[in-house]
């Protein structure tokens, strides 16, 4: 049977410490003012020694399962998105469910890197939708930190940490309308950390296993690719860029926010940026900027949303949904 499939709940979490520009500079050959006007990054979170990927998780968990007046044994599925794991194994998806003191339902990982909140999204959606699920837990988080180099002014300047969750549910009347993901390999190596468990696990020991991007090259690509990724959920869904509330979007550059409002035709006004504040945290960008807009009220129930992502992989994805 198919249901309509709801975002009840929202939460997020980021870590205490504030690492701003300015602390940049004292270690690195950079400047506040080439930080803010290339990326539109003010300041980061960054985890403390012994905060983990999944203890974010856990708090942006509980706070999306309050904000839908749920418990934790409603869950039924976990899904999370992180490029930062815990551990090898087992997932962070079980070391969350065990956390949450939930037990036996399906609890896995998505990897996807900035997109991945998407690909989670699109998949505990296409399990609620069927009816394999009715309550999904949805999480992007990550501590992404861990995996710079922070002797690299071109990189560790873009990123942070911090969590996101969303509550999907079974519902009668309209949600999430349409949901598209996307790949491409061949630009595996433009963007990303070359070394893993297989490959350099020694490297991994050593902490050596580093984020490398070519940003020229991904910022061109995720312009064009996150315009035409927007214009494919606008036409799939045959409505026009005026029905569209907000967007939210990845927070990987404001200058890249800008291209994508522009394709959209929407003022600033209705996208929600939280770059400045949060740097790009990966997986958990997209889920914490829409709670931090559900918080502060900008958006309403009834709103039509454009969220869209764009990581290493390349991967990328976009969904329409209605709050
Ligand atoms: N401080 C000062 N100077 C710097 C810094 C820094 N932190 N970093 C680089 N520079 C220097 C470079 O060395 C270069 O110097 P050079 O010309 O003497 O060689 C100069 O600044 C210019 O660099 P550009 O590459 O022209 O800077 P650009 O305007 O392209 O901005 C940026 C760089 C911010 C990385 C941009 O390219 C970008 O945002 N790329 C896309 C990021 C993205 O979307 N990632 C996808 C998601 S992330 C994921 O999936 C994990």
């Amino acid at each position: 049977m198919s249901h309509s499939v709801r975002i009840t709940g929202t939460g997020s979490y980021l870590p205490k410490k504030v690492l701003t520009n300015k602390d940049l500079e004292k270690f690195l050959d950079t400047t506040e003012e080439w930080i803010f006007s290339r990326s539109g990054i003010r300041q980061r979170h960054i985890a403390a020694e012994g905060e983990f990927t999944s203890d974010l998780a856990e708090v942006a968990s509980r706070e999306a399962l309050k904000s839908a007046g749920r418990q934790a044994s409603d869950v039924d599925l976990i899904v999370v998105a992180t490029t930062t794991a815990d551990q090898v194994f087992p997932s962070t998806a079980c070391l969350l469910q065990n956390r949450l003191d939930i037990h036996g339902c399906p609890a896995f990982d998505v990897q996807a890197v900035c997109a991945g909140f998407l690909y989670a999204l699109d998949v505990a959606y296409r399990y609620v939708v069927t009816g394999a699920s009715r309550c999904a837990l949805v999480v992007g988080a990550e501590t992404f930190s861990r995996i710079l180099n922070w002797e690299d002014r071109s990189t560790c300047v873009l990123f942070g940490d911090g969590a996101g969750a969303m509550l999907l549910e079974a519902a009668d009347t309209p949600g999430i309308l349409s949901s598209h993901i996307h790949a491409d390999g061949a630009f595996k190596d433009l963007l990303c950390v070359p070394v893993g468990v297989s490959t350099a696990y020694q490297e991994l020991l050593d902490g050596r296993a580093y984020t490398e991007m070519q940003g020229k090259e991904v910022f061109r690509w995720a312009v064009s690719t996150l315009g035409d990724a927007v214009i494919e959920i606008l036409e799939s869904n045959g409505i026009h860029q005026s029905e569209i509330d907000w967007l939210v979007p990845h927070q990987a550059n404001i200058r890249i926010i800008n291209a994508i409002a522009k394709r959209l035709e929407l003022s600033m006004d209705q996208v929600v940026v939280t770059i400045d504040q949060h740097g790009n945290t990966s997986a958990a960008s997209v889920p914490l900027a829409f709670d931090v807009a559900v918080k502060d009220g900008r958006i309403k129930s009834g709103d039509k949303i454009i969220f869209e992502a764009f990581g290493g992989g390349f991967t990328w994805g976009s969904m329409l949904v209605q709050i």
